[in-house]
């Protein structure tokens, strides 16, 4: 697998708006050679270069054997993708990676999967569900489960109802703050343990969000006898290289950008939630 260590040029074919503030860029490399050499695994990123204003991390979402597309859902919060936001199809921006070890796809084959997201959409799993979905016969069972504050939080609702209704799919969703028009649970997502069916011996936990809340959900899964070693958490840092240089995104003796952004929980527990790292 090739790494692109220079921003290559890549062109926005689609543009997408999610939500007000989430629009997903659908790129393709302009150098036809790279695009065809270019490969990826779910839970990887890309910096994300825009000339003139400067490079973000941001995780890949398309399908890694879609060979046409290589696609970001990017959430407007700051410089850089707020400038990524105003591009329009025809744009060009500097792509360079893939970065990062991804999710443990193969290791999950043939085993049942819980996918725990907590926070404003979470691209990382994105790719997963999408990866399951397309070989749904290599997996067993796939929970999905999506807590946010409150209910006008939840993007791609559409998204979660279609894959609710996939064969051996079970989707829970809960708002700390859930108001009237909101049909699933209220509370904090471990509230929605209560209606998941899980095995802990034959699943592989995946989760990213709030570090709080990955702590929350390990608590949980610990309580059903979960092994630690199945559970797999996406750690999100500031990073500047994303290439194991420059130490900006270090977590204890590993760089999140190189050695993750997945990590097995005995990776990282010794220094999750902890301020400062
Ligand atoms: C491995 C990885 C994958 C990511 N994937 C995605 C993705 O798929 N989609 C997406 O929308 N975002 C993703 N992000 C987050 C994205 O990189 C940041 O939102 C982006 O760098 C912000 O840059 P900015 O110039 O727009 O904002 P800035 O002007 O730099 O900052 C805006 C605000 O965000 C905070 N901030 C900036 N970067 C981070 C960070 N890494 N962690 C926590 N707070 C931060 C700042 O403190 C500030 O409050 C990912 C980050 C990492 C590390
Ligand atoms: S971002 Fe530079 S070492 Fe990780």
């Amino acid at each position: 697998m090739i790494t692109l260590r220079q921003p290559c040029e890549a062109e926005i074919i689609e543009r997408i708006e999610e939500t007000p503030s989430i629009f997903t860029l659908r790129l393709r490399f302009t150098d036809p050679e790279v695009h065809a050499a270019y490969r990826f695994t779910p839970g990887q990123f890309n910096m994300l270069y825009l000339y003139g204003v400067g490079e973000v991390p941001i995780s890949i979402v398309s399908d890694p054997e879609d060979e046409h597309m290589l696609d970001h859902t990017i959430r407007a919060v700051g410089r850089v993708t707020n400038a990524l936001a105003k591009l329009q199809v025809g744009d060009k921006v500097g792509v360079r990676g893939p970065y990062g070890r991804g999710w443990p796809m193969i290791e999950a084959e043939g085993k049942d999967v819980l996918i725990a997201t907590g926070g404003l959409g979470c691209a990382p799993v994105v790719s997963v569900i999408n990866y399951i979905m397309r070989r749904r016969q290599r997996f067993g069972r796939l929970t999905i489960m999506q807590g946010v504050k409150h209910a006008d939080d939840l993007i791609w609702r559409e998204q979660y109802d279609a894959w609710s209704k996939q064969p051996n799919t079970q989707v829970l969703l809960a708002a700390s703050e859930g108001g009237s028009m909101w049909p699933w649970k209220v509370g904090h997502l471990p509230v929605l343990f209560e209606e998941a069916v899980l095995d802990p011996r034959n699943t592989t936990a995946m989760m990213c969000g709030p570090e709080g809340m990955m702590i929350a959900v390990v608590k949980v899964l610990q309580k059903r006898n979960f092994a630690e070693e199945r559970i797999w958490l996406s750690m999100e840092r500031n990073m500047q290289c994303g290439d194991g240089k420059c130490g900006h995104c270090q977590h204890g003796g590993h760089f999140v950008c190189k050695d993750g952004p997945v990590f097995a929980y005995p990776e990282v527990k010794s220094l999750l939630g902890t301020k400062g790292f």
